[in-house]
């Protein structure tokens, strides 16, 4: 929808707001390699995506929040001195839990007429729900005056998803969405946090996301058992080793790791972490040098050790990166976020793009009786009013 169009809405929903509102904007991410690293203060590579969420706010003068989208019917209305996770209805409360972040630090708000409107496939792990909370903490910091730094507010919407939304993320989704930028894709070091930006230079190639289309029923349970299941890996390494998280850990130390977890489950979780950050800082090298291929060669590596290892795949991700493996001209594949269903990132060389959708599409829906939906995203930058 272009914003002469979103302008149009915001009109014929606050009717009598004859003002032009300020736009906002939140990319979606895609996250290349480098998965399920973030909250073992890992290394990720993910990289903004013109998919986003497009925000228009204007002050009401009521004390009150109203947060409206063109994609929901459900709204809500909220005194701007109180806000509650709300039980009926999800998309909410990603608004809502920032706009709390910043009554916990102090701020007052002022009353605000809200409507959202975006185009990330909700659920597919392309961090639909960071991009509103981003493109929220960016308005929210616009109107209250505040002038909180970006990385805070990357900050606080991490916050507001563990306190509102119940799902125990890392800081991956807020800082790409946060921090993009375009034509770039961000090495990003979640424990220090500090991130190189990496030129994204595909020549020849394409960039494909694949949607399983199978929502992601059970992952924030999923999700939350597997980072307890980290916990519990350094519970038993850090004695042996003195690490204070499982990235301090090379894969020169898999054979410590080996004898000293008992427990299958649990060695192989740590097995897939400290593979996985080898990995990314390899990707990086290889992005560096232009070689494309290798880099391939490493998403395929991921997806395999997601598959076995760290078992967030599932019958939907496993045929849509099987599948992309055996098709002609695809050069990687691996499933991306958090897993459990949502989507598959590949790279594709440019002449074989057609074929792939049409095959991997036929391959897929025989395996599952779904149909995939292919994007081919561009890069963008971070959260940020653009009107
Ligand atoms: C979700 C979380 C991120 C990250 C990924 C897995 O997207 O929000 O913090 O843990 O899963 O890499």
């Amino acid at each position: 929808m272009d914003l002469k169009k979103l302008k149009e809405q915001f009109r014929s929903i606050y009717i009598n707001r004859t003002e032009e509102a300020p736009v906002f904007f939140s990319p979606g991410r895609v996250n290349l390699i480098g998965e399920h690293t973030d909250y073992n203060d890992g290394f990720v590579l993910p990289c903004a995506l013109n998919y986003g969420t497009y925000l228009l706010a204007l002050p009401n003068g009521e004390g009150k929040l109203r947060l409206r989208t063109l994609n929901f019917d459900y709204h809500q209305e909220s005194d701007t001195a109180n806000f509650e996770r709300n039980m009926e209805s999800e998309w909410v409360n990603y608004p809502l839990g920032v706009a709390d972040q910043f009554r916990q630090k102090g701020i007052s708000l002022p009353g605000l007429d809200m409507l959202f409107w975006g185009d990330i496939p909700n659920g597919a792990g392309l961090s639909s729900s960071a991009s509103i909370e981003m493109v929220t903490a960016v308005a929210l910091n616009h109107f209250s005056q505040a002038e909180i730094s970006t990385l805070e507010l990357v900050k606080l919407s991490q916050r507001a998803e563990h306190e509102f939304a119940g799902m125990n993320c890392g800081i991956m989704d807020q800082f790409a969405v946060g921090f993009g930028e375009k034509d770039k894709a961000l090495f990003l070091n979640c424990g220090n946090l500090k991130y190189d930006t990496v030129p994204l230079v595909l020549e020849g190639y394409d960039l494909i996301i694949v949607n399983s289309n199978k929502r992601r029923g059970l992952t924030d349970s999923k999700y939350n058992e597997r980072r307890r299941e980290c916990e519990e890996a350094l519970r038993i390494l850090h004695p042996v080793t003195g690490v204070k998280s499982l990235s301090e850990l090379g894969p020169d130390s898999l054979e410590l790791v080996e004898k000293s977890i008992a427990s299958d489950v649990i060695k192989r979780r740590a097995i897939h972490v400290i593979t996985e950050n080898a990995r990314v800082m390899e990707a990086v090298g290889l992005l560096y040098k232009g070689d494309i291929e290798g880099v391939g060669r490493l998403m395929y590596q991921s997806h395999d050790s997601l598959r076995d290892n760290y078992e967030v795949t599932g019958i939907e991700l496993d045929t849509l990166a099987r599948g992309a493996r055996e098709t002609e001209g695809v050069v990687g594949a691996r499933m991306t976020g958090a897993g459990f269903g949502g989507c598959t990132v590949n790279i594709v060389k440019k002449d074989a793009t057609a074929d792939f959708i049409t095959s991997l599409g036929k391959i897929y829906q025989e395996a599952t009786g779904l149909e995939a939906t292919f994007y081919m995203p561009s890069t963008e930058g971070g959260a940020r009013r653009i009107s």
